[in-house]
């Protein structure tokens, strides 16, 4: 797998959340494909053995958080009741979530027929909102020797307002030393938080920046499941596909499986094989998973992907952008704001932008010669 040292960190803070300890959650940055939920699903396994109560939500790029939260902390109720026949302190904990969900303007008709508890989390101030559930769950979870961990992904679409509700939410029961929790994974972008939330995020969560694949991790990600078959990859064949995918885990899985389809074989899979296998791999992902991220985007964001994939794989400064473009900067502003809008780009550093996809840069001039 390749990312040990999160999953046995990730590990002991479930253990010491349940003993009454601290522990730091994580949220999990990178790139688009590098296996941030796959790992976040190592965590839910963990969680799970743990004999926690565990559910996911994904955001979606409208950004709203409350009413995902509101049904994931519904279903997680329902389990613990359903497993722990918990009966009234449920029951008090659905109907403080029935008042909170009453709040959230548009909120989910959530089905939860209980009558609703007023007062510990409907003042319509998200952060003590979250707080007042987050206490109320952890609690009800502590009475009966389990914990909750909740996995948010996609989490980087949250504007900072509402990250910052979030963490200030959940620093109340962290105080309390509770068993709840949450990991999240996002794009790089996901670490803004700002101000007083920033203290209490830097004290819950670590940032572990999730990338590419080192090389020794790479080659064990290829050989070890065609070695299960018997059939080995020749050094070479290795080499050049750790050049072709920089190591990336979305790369290297979609050009290693191919490889094995193609591959003359019986026992080997050559640098001849893979070579075989480019093409056709670079077409699959062409059509696929650069496509799907390309498909509804305006002729003007074309221009300015192009661009940017004619300085560089990395981040590039906006005004070299606008530059190539023979535009001002202030001129294709919309433009650049609406890449970072939809997650296709993100500016790492002031004045700076970066594809959130690996290697769209080769993809943009394949696209656009
Ligand atoms: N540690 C790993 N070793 C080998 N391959 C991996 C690893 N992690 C992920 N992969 C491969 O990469 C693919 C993409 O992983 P995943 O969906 O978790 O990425 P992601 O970071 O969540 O991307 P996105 O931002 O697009 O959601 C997986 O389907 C898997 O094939
Ligand atoms: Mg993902």
């Amino acid at each position: 797998m390749g990312r040990d040292a999160e999953i046995a960190a990730m590990d002991v803070t479930l253990q010491r959340l349940l003993r009454g300890a601290n522990g730091r959650s994580q949220l999990l940055t990178g790139l688009r494909g590098v296996g941030k939920t796959v790992l976040l699903n190592e965590f839910e396994d963990l969680a799970r053995g743990r004999g926690y109560f565990h559910e996911h939500i994904e955001v979606s790029e409208d950004g709203s958080l409350a009413s995902l939260l509101a049904s994931g902390l519904r279903r997680v109720l329902l389990a613990m009741d359903a497993k722990k026949r918990i009966g009234g302190a449920v029951r008090r904990a659905l109907g403080v979530l029935k008042a909170f969900s009453l709040r959230i303007p548009n909120g989910p008709e959530l089905s939860i027929d209980v009558e609703a508890v007023f007062g510990p989390a409907d003042s319509g101030d998200l952060a003590a909102d979250l707080a007042g559930l987050f206490v109320e769950l952890g609690e009800v979870a502590r009475a009966h020797d389990t914990g909750i961990l909740l996995t948010i992904d996609e989490l980087h679409y949250v504007d900072v307002p509402t990250m910052t509700a979030l963490i200030v939410g959940l620093h109340r029961a962290s105080q309390l030393t509770l068993p709840i929790t949450i990991a999240g994974a996002g794009l790089p972008t996901l670490t803004i938080v700002t101000g007083e939330a920033k203290t209490y995020a830097e004290r819950m969560f670590t940032f572990p920046r999730i990338g590419s694949l080192s090389r020794d991790q790479a080659i064990e990600a290829l050989q070890t499941p065609a070695a299960d078959e018997g059939v080995l990859w020749t050094d070479d064949a290795l080499e050049y596909l750790l050049g072709v995918t920089d190591c990336f885990p979305y790369f290297l899985q979609q050009f290693g499986q191919l490889a094995w389809d193609i591959a003359d074989g019986p026992e080997a899979i050559t640098l001849a094989d893979v070579e075989r296998t480019v093409p056709v791999a670079t077409a699959e992902l062409d059509d696929g998973f650069f496509r799907v991220r390309t498909g509804s985007i305006s002729e003007s964001e074309r221009s300015y992907l192009r661009a940017m994939a004619e300085l560089g794989s990395g981040p590039v400064r906006s005004s070299e952008v606008a530059t190539l473009l023979r535009k001002s900067p202030k001129g294709v502003g919309p433009v650049r704001d609406s890449l970072i809008k939809s997650a296709l780009c993100y500016s790492p550093r002031y004045g700076e932008i970066a594809f959130t996809v690996p290697l769209f840069d080769q993809y943009m001039k394949r696209w656009v010669p």
